[in-house]
């Protein structure tokens, strides 16, 4: 029988726009508070993306930032997979013009559209042609431009989103070490709790659905809050029992930077204390597929993430979609 290989992170990297919408800023947009938005989300101010810039740009960017502390040169890039929910179009793919721009010539590349969870199901998906044998070398990124799909006059939605983009590249590495487990699940009867609605094939872009404002993000933002809450407890859990261990053996949980009181009320069930938990929401907001992918750039930056530490990343999402997986770094 082939021993199974074992697929690790060989580099992680990020891209953060340089400009800040801060929570003073949105007051003078819509009727909301600093007060407000921090206490119920966590979130004191988000990124927006450039003028002319778009999700493949800052796709690209994290990409060359990863590929910089990497001693995998594009050329071996194998395949390329982005995780978005704001594509830069409904066809190419993104990871097609990341593929061109990189130089990354003999690798294929294809997008994945599982809203928040996506960067998780995409390393999970990356992981298999390695441990299959097919690939060396996967580049994994989740990017988002949200900012152009939340209607900026509705209070509920335009203070809690964010623009951004990580990459991880994937790579053979020694037993034991990298990807151990993954956890993925969705419950699509709940679709219609988060969407955007129109200019796709359902509902075209016409008049009709530009006045009704379909185009922007909807969200049944209670609904989502307890749906994800839930869906955080489940994936851990199945996780920790797929590996055999407790919460208490996690060296640093990596949540989806969706609200701090999600992520609060999760860890407080399984009684991990703060200083194990990366939490930047207040920095950049919820950045959807990019959100885990830049938090795991900043812990590692940051040295929160030695060797032989335990990490674990979990999310949730449009779909209804949830996932988590654990690293052995
Ligand atoms: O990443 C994908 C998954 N997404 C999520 O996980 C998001 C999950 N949902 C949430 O994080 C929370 O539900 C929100 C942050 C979106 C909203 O917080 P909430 O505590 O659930 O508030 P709510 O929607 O129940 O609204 C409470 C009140 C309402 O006023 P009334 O009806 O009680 O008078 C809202 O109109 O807060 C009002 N409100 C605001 N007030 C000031 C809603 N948005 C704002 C705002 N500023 N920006």
């Amino acid at each position: 029988m082939k021993t199974p290989v074992s697929v690790v992170i060989e580099s992680v990297g990020a891209y953060i726009p340089p400009k800040v919408l801060s929570n003073a800023d949105l007051e003078k947009i819509v009727d909301t508070s600093d007060q407000w938005i921090f206490g119920r989300t966590g979130i004191r101010e988000r990124r927006i993306v450039a003028e002319g810039m778009s999700t493949s740009d800052m796709a690209i960017e994290a990409a060359l930032s990863c590929l910089a502390s990497s001693k995998v040169p594009a050329a071996e890039i194998d395949l390329i997979i982005v995780a978005s929910a704001s594509p830069d179009y409904a066809f190419p793919s993104t990871a097609c013009i990341v593929q061109h721009a990189i130089l990354a010539r003999t690798a294929a590349a294809f997008d994945m559209e599982i809203g928040c969870t996506g960067f998780i199901y995409a390393l999970a998906t990356g992981a298999q042609f390695i441990s299959a044998g097919v690939y060396r070398n996967v580049m994994v990124i989740g990017a988002e431009t949200l900012s152009r799909f939340v209607d900026w006059t509705d209070r509920n939605t335009c203070v809690l989103f964010g623009d951004g983009a990580g990459a991880a590249l994937l790579t053979q590495g020694p037993a034991g070490e990298g990807i151990l487990a993954f956890h993925l699940g969705a419950d699509g009867s709940q679709w219609n709790l988060l969407s955007l609605p129109a200019g796709m094939a359902r509902l075209p872009a016409s008049e009709q659905t530009l006045k009704k404002g379909l185009h922007y993000i909807h969200m049944e933002g209670r609904a989502v809050f307890k749906f994800a809450v839930k869906a955080m407890d489940v994936s851990l859990k199945a996780l920790l029992d797929k590996l055999g261990k407790t919460a208490g053996d996690i060296d640093l949980l990596i949540p989806h930077q969706a609200n701090s009181r999600i992520i609060d009320s999760a860890c407080q069930r399984f009684n991990i204390p703060r200083e194990k938990i990366m939490m930047n929401i207040d920095k950049y907001g919820n950045t959807s597929s990019a959100s885990i992918a830049i938090a795991l750039y900043e812990a590692y930056s940051e040295g929160r993430i030695k060797k032989g530490d335990l990490v674990v990343l979990v999310g949730f999402g449009a779909g209804l979609s949830w996932g988590s997986l654990a690293i052995r770094w």
